[in-house]
């Protein structure tokens, strides 16, 4: 694995190990690189939690982090992402973590950078290190996948989360439900969909998506009340799930629409838990990307020093 920018494409064997790889740092945490090594985060849209993640979990790796505001950039003179890029390779920075509004623009770039690059969310396409932190939510709940059923509730068409998750969902043997309004459906994805009442009702894991205001041609289609009552997470539904369920949401919460206010921070959810995974699982990514990429490790930078001293 050279490069973290899809779900779509690892085996069932890569997931897990970077399920367990995390789920072990935040048990028994790793220790940091012991050289000189950059994070560079190029975030060219908002971010709270992804960005914010990636910096603790590079400073908890010993990574000196770059960072980057695209406001105040040579971008701003018309750089582009390429060339933006390119430019921090040749600097020294080890790993890159991207978030770009394009579609799937983040993949792409991979394919033409010579260091480790994350994708930490490319427009429609994929966000693999929210999915990574879901995944281990779900695996500190349940210690299993197959057999488990997933829905993914929402704003579908514009969510890169759902992408991501169906995918390595299913790579894991879970059985993958999506739930939306017509208008927010996206038929290009192989899973069949349900309706709300069916996906509380049956399925082990409910994970509700934002809806993705920011990427809709045509706004309001119906009011936050109407919304949550039709096809949101109401307090009744909530009462109807199995009794053992949880509620994922990889946030922000639009609190009232998605999800009842009240039940954002109930017994069954998972939404502040997957934040606090968010951390070690950006710490297994990056750690797995430099470590098993060859290029450093603590052990091995030990070694060369007592080689060049001697
Ligand atoms: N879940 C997520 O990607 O949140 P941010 O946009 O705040 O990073």
């Amino acid at each position: 694995m050279k490069h973290f920018v899809s779900m779509k494409n690892l085996s069932e064997h890569e997931i897990l190990q970077l399920i367990k790889l995390s789920d072990e740092i935040s048990n028994t945490g790793i220790p940091p690189f012991s050289n000189q090594l950059f994070a560079a985060n190029l975030f060219f849209e908002p971010s709270t939690r992804t960005k914010m993640s990636f910096v603790v979990a590079e400073r908890k790796l010993g990574m000196e982090v770059l960072d980057f505001n695209s406001d105040v950039s040579s971008v701003k003179k018309g750089e582009s992402i390429y060339d933006t890029a390119k430019t921090f390779e040749s600097i020294g920075a080890s790993l890159l973590v991207v978030r770009h509004p394009e579609d799937n623009l983040v993949q792409r770039l991979a394919e033409h950078i010579n260091i480790p690059i994350v994708n930490a969310g490319d427009g429609t396409g994929e966000h693999p290190t929210q999915s990574l932190l879901d995944l281990v939510t779900i695996y500190q709940e349940y210690r299993k996948f197959k057999g488990l059923k997933v829905a993914i509730v929402g704003d579908i068409k514009h969510s890169r989360v759902a992408r991501s998750n169906a995918y390595a969902l299913t790579t894991l043997g879970a059985e993958v439900y999506l739930s939306s309004m017509p208008e927010w459906q996206d038929n290009n994805l192989p899973f069949p969909y349900i309706g709300i009442d069916e996906a509380v009702e049956q399925c082990d894991v409910v994970m509700l998506l934002r809806i993705q205001h920011e990427r809709h041609q045509n706004h309001t289609i119906m009011s936050a009340d109407q919304y949550l009552e039709n096809y949101g997470l109401t307090k009744d539904r909530e009462n109807r799930m199995k009794s053992d369920a949880i509620i994922l949401h990889p946030a922000p919460v639009n609190r009232g629409v998605e999800i009842d206010d009240s039940l954002v921070e109930c017994g069954r959810s998972r939404i502040f838990k997957q934040m606090t995974n968010g951390v070690s699982a950006r710490m297994a990514v990056m750690y797995q990307l430099l470590e098993k990429g060859g290029i450093t490790h603590a052990n091995n930078f030990n070694k060369r020093s007592a080689v060049i001293s001697r």
